[in-house]
């Protein structure tokens, strides 16, 4: 019955309602938990307020889907209690039943997540932040708290002590756990989930500490037939563009202990739009893929986005992988391939084309795309060039790179609505290219309120939101001479053009 409500309160045909994205039926949204495959489901779990759409007391909001683009909406999975609100966390399915919660018949799922103690926050405390299980046997739809909780106190009063990512430790046979505090990421092990063990700590003088570290998540990837450990911490604020963002550093992990293989001063990011934060990837997911979904927004607006009913979505589902580029191991991220059961309309497929004017892509009014270009720079005059969307008010995004600058950018400050946050369009969000290959690939998905750049292969990814007050429903392309004059037209010289029209994940 509740699920029936569910579904049946959200029509999600709302102004700017995400099309090709998940966001919840109603009320506030930030970071992705839980999310762990069983059983044919990938379980996404979402910091939720269910009585605003601003932030509030935490619980974890719950979504399934069998193929990573439809989604179906599940009752509220954790709700705050005597211990505190229910801040990040992960799920792990205990398949050994190495915590006991399970039965003969039944494998538990078990998910740790951070208490938050308001109260004690409130009176001045500095311990009030503190880890705590849940577990379910019924595929995640009912949960009950573990009773001996909290599994890991903080019996050192450390006021940022959260985010909570469970993985499997093949060196020592046991859980491992890694979460972040205030400056640093911990390890964990346990053989039961439930009595904990320090193993090491990283990053006290790593990375970027233009914020406190958050949402940290460490798994293995391979290049090269080796085989690299990725550390994911976000950080707020900090990013490269302003507000919250995610560094990664790539390393070793020796079942205790990070080792960054890069010089500690170094930063990488894993997106460097403005809407990508607090990112982790999914525990168990079928033939080793490492899936990644982020939330869609950045705390130096998140809260004052123009939407009445809900607020936030999440990034689409990306498969995570690594490269050896000029620069470096880097990691690399595209929309995962199930995205592409979205694809209607062909309206674009060209090849050896030069643009010598913008020319207005036959689009058919709506604004769900996928575009998919590659640019011959050498045969490219033009020294910023890209993608403009438009509709009848004349409100205008761009998103394309600037050869000159050799930087990808994003450029909202025109693109309608933001008046809302002094925060949300200062100036054009700019990305350096990775790669110097001749043929630049750009890679686009538009949903009704965001962007998604994945270019030259995944090497740079960027996100970002906006808020047209009618959709836009033009798209074309633009070259131009300088990157001060928009009004004067350059070539631009594509060696291939793909786009497709999408289909709405919720109709
Ligand atoms: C990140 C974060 C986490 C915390 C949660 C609270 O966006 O601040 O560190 O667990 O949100 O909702």
């Amino acid at each position: 019955m509740l699920i029936l409500t569910l579904k049946a309160a959200a029509q999600y045909d709302e102004p700017h309602r995400p099309q090709l994205h998940f966001s919840p039926p109603a009320n506030w949204m930030n970071d992705p938990n839980g999310m762990v495959y069983a059983d044919g489901e990938y379980h996404l779990f979402y910091q939720y307020y269910p009585n605003a759409t601003v932030w509030g007391p935490m619980h974890w909001g719950h979504a399934v889907s069998r193929d990573l683009v439809h989604w179906e909406n599940l009752p509220v999975a954790l709700a705050p209690d005597k211990l505190g609100l229910i801040f990040s966390g992960s799920a792990v399915l205990d398949a050994r039943n190495s915590s006991g919660f399970g039965t003969a018949k039944k494998t538990p799922l078990v998910a740790m997540f951070t208490y938050h103690d308001m109260d004690g926050e409130k009176a001045g405390r500095t311990d009030f932040q503190y880890q705590g299980l849940a577990y379910s046997l019924d595929k995640g739809r009912s949960w009950t708290k573990y009773d001996k909780n909290p599994v890991i106190p903080n019996t050192e009063k450390l006021k940022d002590f959260r985010d909570t990512k469970l993985f499997w430790n093949e060196a020592l046979k046991q859980w491992s756990v890694v979460f972040a505090v205030g400056d640093h990421v911990r390890f964990y092990s346990s053989p039961d989930l439930k009595s904990w063990t320090k193993t090491g700590e990283f990053g006290k003088s790593d990375g970027t500490h233009a914020g406190v570290w958050e949402c940290p998540d460490l798994f293995p990837l391979t290049v090269g037939g080796r085989t690299k450990w990725v550390l994911l911490v976000s950080i707020n604020p900090g990013g490269p563009n302003g507000g919250s963002a995610t560094q990664y550093f790539v390393g070793d992990f020796d079942g205790k202990t990070f080792r960054n293989d890069n010089p500690p001063q170094n930063i990488f990011w894993l997106d460097q739009g403005r809407d990508d934060y607090a990112g982790v990837t999914w525990s168990n997911a079928p033939r080793g893929r490492r899936i990644f979904l982020g939330w869609m927004s950045n705390w130096d607006y998140a809260q004052q986005v123009p939407t009445a009913k809900w607020r936030s979505a999440m990034t689409l589902p990306r498969e995570l992988g690594l490269a050896e580029t000029a620069e470096g191991v880097r990691l690399v991220q595209n929309p995962v391939r199930e995205t592409q059961a979205l694809r209607g309309r062909k309206f674009l497929s060209m090849k050896n084309y030069r643009l010598e004017n913008e020319m207005n892509l036959d689009n058919g009014g709506s604004p769900l795309a996928e575009l998919e270009l590659e640019i011959d720079l050498a045969k490219t005059p033009a020294t910023k060039f890209g993608v403009a969307l438009t509709n009848a008010k004349g409100e205008t995004y761009r998103v394309g790179y600037d050869a000159e600058a050799k930087r990808f950018f994003s450029d909202r400050r025109k693109a309608g609505r933001n008046d809302f946050s002094d925060l949300f369009a200062v100036k054009p969000h700019t990305a350096p290219r990775v790669v110097t290959d001749q043929t630049l690939r750009l890679h686009l998905i538009f949903d009704t309120a965001s962007m998604e750049l994945f270019a030259d292969d995944g090497t740079v990814a960027m996100t970002d939101i906006f808020f047209p007050t009618e959709d836009f429903t033009r798209l074309k392309f633009f070259g131009l001479k300088s990157a001060s004059q928009w009004n004067v037209p350059e070539s631009v010289f594509f060696t291939q053009a793909n786009a497709w029209n999408l289909k709405s994940i919720w109709r």
